[in-house]
């Protein structure tokens, strides 16, 4: 089995600065995965759950797949001949140099009327930093640049054998499963933008948070930053104390655009 070190297709929040400690921890609860389910709740990438599935073979591993990412995945294709297309508009241009106004207008042009994944794409000619969803957003941007990934885009084999499904948290949580249950839990920081990947109804805000810390129970894996308040709940006694009495914490260091810097926390709860 291939193993992924980052999601194929990129996906702003996945875990991928995280894998050695995930995969460690995970080998130390579930060993080969025999008898265990890990649901991955807040799915995103399904990074987390290819990893499960490598790390424990054995394991039944159920990716919530919130985001539609597999749609995404299932048109990897043509998000590959984008890729290689768009190289042959900065023939000549070294890496990361500002493209002129007419590249800019031929590729502006040679992205119109196209099914394109600007997820993906708008990485490879916008500054880190900058986002867009659709030709309207990548238009707004007057400065392009030459971000081409030179790597091919493939996802061969990564969501193999796993089981892919499509539901809120709230619902989720509440299945049956048999057998041991680890639940990996990533819900988006209430306060950061990744709260509103979805519209208003599916904002995942103080309310879902409380939600989540009514609904889960351990073993866990529980991601979370400094930037958000979590920690709050994991350090001074409250009412969700029980869920993190004798828990385990991992931090790493992460460095955004190379200016500000925060801590991914993984929080175990393991007995
Ligand atoms: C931090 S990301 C997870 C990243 C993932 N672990 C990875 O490595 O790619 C949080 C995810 O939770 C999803 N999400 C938001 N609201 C949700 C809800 N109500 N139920 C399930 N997932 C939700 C977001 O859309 C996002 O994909």
């Amino acid at each position: 089995m291939k193993k992924y070190n980052k999601s194929p297709l990129p996906f702003q929040g996945q875990k991928r600065n995280y894998l050695k400690i995930f995969n460690r921890e995970l080998q130390k609860l579930c060993g080969d995965g025999t008898g265990w389910t890990i649901v991955d709740v807040f799915g995103g990438s399904g990074l987390l759950s290819h990893n499960a599935k490598y790390t424990c073979p054995n394991a039944r591993v159920i990716y919530n797949d919130f985001d539609n990412y597999t749609e995404r995945l299932s048109k990897i294709e043509t998000a590959e001949q984008v890729r290689r297309d768009l190289l042959t508009f900065v023939n000549g241009y070294s890496k990361y140099e500002q493209l002129t106004d007419e590249t800019r207008e031929q590729i502006i042009n040679y992205l119109h009327g196209k099914e394109i994944d600007y997820l993906t794409m708008y990485n490879y000619i916008l500054y880190s930093g900058n986002f867009a969803s659709s030709l309207e957003d990548i238009k707004k941007s007057t400065k392009f640049y030459n971000r081409i990934s030179k790597i091919s885009l493939s996802c061969d084999g990564y969501l193999e054998g796993v089981e892919t499904v499509h539901k809120c948290f709230t619902e989720l949580m509440k299945d049956e499963f048999n057998g041991n249950v680890l639940y990996l839990l990533d819900p988006p920081y209430i306060n950061t933008n990744q709260g509103y990947h979805r519209d208003k109804n599916n904002y995942f805000g103080l309310l879902s948070q409380l939600t989540l810390f009514e609904l889960m129970k351990p073993p866990f894996f529980y991601f979370t930053s400094n930037k958000s308040e979590v920690m709050d709940f994991v350090d001074h006694e409250n009412k969700y104390s029980h869920l993190f009495n004798n828990c385990e914490t991992f931090t790493t260091k992460n460095t955004v655009s190379g200016r500000s810097a925060y801590f991914d926390i993984l929080i175990t709860k393991t007995i």
